[in-house]
This record gives C-alpha cells, structure tokens and sequence, in this order.
C-alpha cells in the first residue's frame, strides 16, 4: 500500500515532467487502470492517441496497441511498460499468408482486425476493432472480404452482415477458452443474472449471450441496465470499471480462465519505471507506418 501510494506520486511527478498521458486497457491490472488518464477499449484508445496533444503517450495494454498508437502519433514518443506484452492472436497471421489469401482473391478487401502487427496493417484496406466491425464491413462496397486475424469475432460479423467473407483461423487463447458447459454451470448457479459476452467468444458461446459486444459496449450495457447481477464472458480485467460503475450490482466472470496474462504482465512498478527511462519505445519503420496509418484512419473515419 506503501510503496503504491510513493509509486503513483513519482509517477505524477513524471508524468508532468515528460508531458506525457497514460492510456490503459481495460484488462489492465486495477493498479494500473487507477492511475490512467483513460480508460478504454482498442477503439477508444486509438482515438484517444491520434487526439492527444502529450508529448509521451505511455500505453499500458499490449504490444499491437502501442504500435498502433505510434502509427497514428509518429511524432510523439510512445512507451510500454513491458515490451512482453504480446496478442498471441496478432502472431497468428503472417504477410506470406495473407499475401497469398490476397493473390487468390484479388478483387476482395482486407480487413484486419486491429489486434494484428503493423506488417499485417500496411497489407490491409481498413482495420476494425470489435466496437465498429459491423460498421467497418458495412460501410465497404465489396463482394467478397478477406477477414484476418479472428475467427470468432469474423464469423460473427458475417452472422450480422450477411456478407462473403474469407476468414482466418485465429483466436484469442483467453476469450476461446470460455466453454457452453462454463456458461450453463453459471447460469444454473445464478438463475437471475443475465449473461453479457465479447465477440472474441466462440461461436456456440456468443449464442448464448443475452448482449453481445465490445469491451465498452459490455461495460455500458451493464451500467444502463435494470439487472442487479450479470455473468461476464471476457477478460476479467473488466470487471474494475463495471464495478466502478455500478456498485450495487454483482459480477460473476464466466470462467476462472478469462485473464489475459499478456495484458497482465504491466504493472505499477514498470508503468512507472518506463516513464523514468523512457524505455522500452516502440518504434515502427516509416513505410510500414506509412502504409498501416492508411488503414487505421479510414476505420477511425467509419461513423
Ligand atoms: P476490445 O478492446 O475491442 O473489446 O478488444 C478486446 C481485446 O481482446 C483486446 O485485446
Ligand atoms: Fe490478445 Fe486475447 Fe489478450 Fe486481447 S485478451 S490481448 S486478444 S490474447
């Protein structure tokens, strides 16, 4: 307690010396996500990076989240408290791969799930987070549509489209760990809760789901509604701002599996650590940048 209260107050002192902000997901340890200027979901992050006027963005999430920051603010510096923080579902696809999904589909287009690499980006029309996917795929005018890198969140998407969509067999390891026999042991045990689910869920398990949606849109769904107890189907992480939002009411998360050790492995002594040295940076090279930035911008376009 002690040493997190002598941590935060080094760390605002740092934060006013680098005129820097601090972005942090919203499956961040609550440690961290107290001490964030915002809170967020991959979309509202991203915006929030391309808006800032800080010089020092210190994103506090993982690794394609920083990278992303970095493409859409090339000119400020971008830190990570932990350059491990990887997506394991981001390494699941490859530019050779995609290239030659591309090549046996020329006419279609590419969209790209914003957990990816900035590699995969700059070989993308437009990205999409889980927030605006429906948008994104509809606002195209494409018959067909190459979807990388998430199978769950991609089929989905086709479900409310209605689209023709080739999807990539990726996946979040901690979202597509929730299981039907998890969420009907749940909904035995609470009778009265309804059961809210993120899209990176399984197919049969989305099924399930009395919402479905985004990070924010779970949080929000949660706040707004009338029920007092709720099983949560993502990344427990979540569970800070809904009970922030609303103290009164009880979540259950779905299964003890749903933490992202990725996003876990940031922490106050690192955030503020990288602030000091400012390091590690992410660094993307420009043609890349260049090339991805296209993509990022049309999604952050997309109303
Ligand atoms: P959102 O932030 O878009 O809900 O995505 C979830 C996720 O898995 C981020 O890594
Ligand atoms: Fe990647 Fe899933 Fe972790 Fe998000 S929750 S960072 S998609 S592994």
């Amino acid at each position: 307690q002690e040493q997190n209260r002598e941590l935060r107050e080094r760390l605002e002192q740092l934060k006013k010396e680098r005129n820097a902000i601090i972005l942090a997901h919203y499956y961040q340890r609550d440690e961290i996500q107290e001490v964030a200027d915002f809170r967020g979901d991959s979309f509202l992050l991203a915006q929030k990076a391309a808006e800032t006027d800080a010089e020092t963005i210190v994103f506090c999430g993982v690794h394609f989240m920083g990278e992303s920051a970095k493409i859409l603010a090339p000119n400020k510096t971008v830190l990570i408290p932990d350059e491990r923080a990887g997506c394991p579902m981001a390494d699941m696809v490859n530019v050779d791969g995609l290239r030659k999904l591309k090549a046996q589909h020329p006419n279609a287009k590419v969209v790209t799930y914003i957990n990816s690499s900035a590699e995969i980006k700059a070989e993308t029309d437009i990205c999409c987070t889980s927030a605006n996917a429906v948008r994104v795929i509809e606002s195209l005018d494409a018959e067909e549509i190459i979807w990388v890198p998430d199978k769950n969140l991609g089929r989905y998407v086709q479900e409310k489209t209605g689209k023709k969509m080739i999807i990539w067999e990726g996946y979040c390891n901690t979202h597509d760990m929730l299981t039907v026999k998890d969420v009907y042991e749940m909904k035995a045990k609470y009778p009265e809760a309804e059961f809210v689910v993120h899209p990176e869920c399984r197919p049969e398990v989305v099924a399930l789901g009395d919402f479905v949606g985004s990070t924010t849109a779970i949080i929000d769904y949660c706040r707004r509604s009338d029920r007092k107890e709720f099983i949560v189907g993502t990344e427990d992480g979540t569970g800070y701002q809904l009970r922030k939002d609303s103290p009164d009411k009880s979540f259950h998360f779905a299964s003890k599996f749903l933490v992202c050790p990725n996003m876990k492995v940031n922490n106050l002594k690192k955030l503020v650590k990288c602030l000091e040295t400012m390091k590690p940076q992410i660094y993307v090279p420009q043609a890349i940048a260049d090339k991805a930035r296209i993509s990022l911008e049309r999604m952050l376009q997309v109303k």
